[in-house]
């Protein structure tokens, strides 16, 4: 019998923590306040920014979206990033992605104050990523934060592990491979040109799959013993327009020891971090 990996428990002992947090900065006279730059009317992002508006007022922060017109200039929107993220009532902000067309060159980590960058991708955050200090107050990249959080809460450790993760970006696979490595484990990025992917899934002691290719990890890239922990961070529609992630969910979940479903596995985690980095800002504001 595998284990489903659900974020729900996670979660919800998480925003009792977060609750706790916010009450006492609340007593010192901070409340937490985001600030979320929304170019245009992009579907999911309008349903993204919403949800995580919800989720930072169920444990009492602020959380306001600002809506900016899908053709606003350049300049503008640089100002407008930057007037933001410069208030001192601020704490965190982000710019939610992708932007429009005539917007995509600009690297948004750097427009946002790096002590407020609640995404993780300031060169700051990213420097204090690579270089691992467990000190460190840097804000960490929230999807991979995530990965890391859920596979400990079921219980696994990562140091000594053989990690496995299959996708190279740079908002989930490299950054991935920094935290674990810094958690002690042995990590293989692999990637489109890796070599005979399946000898290396197959020698890990724990999967990760972050492609956007719907259910391409079969049974044959993994090993007989049924150990393995997977995580999938896919989310993708399959030909009949079905949610699924990465993973051969239903044909592989009996031959593994754990397995993050989709919906329910690392989705909901990203937010999670998000909330964890504005409280983490917060207090640094102290
Ligand atoms: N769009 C999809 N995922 C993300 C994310 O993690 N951060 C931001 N800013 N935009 C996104």
């Amino acid at each position: 019998m595998s284990i489903e990996m659900k974020s729900a428990p996670l979660v919800a002992r998480e925003i009792e923590n977060l609750k706790k947090r916010c009450d006492s900065l609340k007593a010192k006279g901070v409340t937490p306040n985001m600030k979320v730059l929304l170019v245009g009317e992009n579907k999911a992002s309008l349903i993204y920014t919403r949800n995580k508006k919800r989720f930072c007022e169920k444990f009492g922060a602020e959380c306001e979206i600002i809506n900016l017109n899908e053709n606003i200039k350049e300049d503008e929107f640089l100002n407008k990033v930057r007037e933001i993220s410069n208030r001192e009532d601020v704490h965190g902000c982000f710019v939610q992605l992708p932007l429009p067309k005539h917007l995509q060159h600009i690297d948004c980590g750097a427009l946002i104050a790096p002590e407020k960058d609640v995404d993780g991708f300031h060169d700051h955050n990213i420097g204090e990523l690579f270089k691992g200090d467990p000190k460190s107050n840097g804000l960490m990249p929230c999807t991979p934060q995530g990965v890391v959080n859920l596979i400990e809460f079921y219980g696994h450790e990562l140091s000594g592990k053989n990690v496995v993760i299959i996708g190279r970006s740079l908002i989930v696979g490299k950054p991935l491979s920094l935290l674990m490595l810094n958690k002690n484990a042995t990590v293989t990025v692999c990637h489109s040109r890796t070599a005979h992917l399946q000898e290396h899934t197959k020698r890990a002691d724990i999967v990760v799959s972050a492609v956007g290719r719907p259910r391409f990890l079969t049974s044959e890239y993994l090993s007989k013993d049924k150990n393995q922990i997977l995580v999938d961070v896919g989310i993708n529609h399959d030909a009949d327009g079905k949610l699924c992630g990465d993973m051969d969910y239903e044909n592989i979940k009996d031959l593994c020891a754990g397995i993050t479903p989709v919906p329910g596995g690392v989705g909901p985690l990203t937010i999670l971090s998000l909330a964890q980095n504005l409280l983490q800002a917060a207090e640094n504001s102290l």
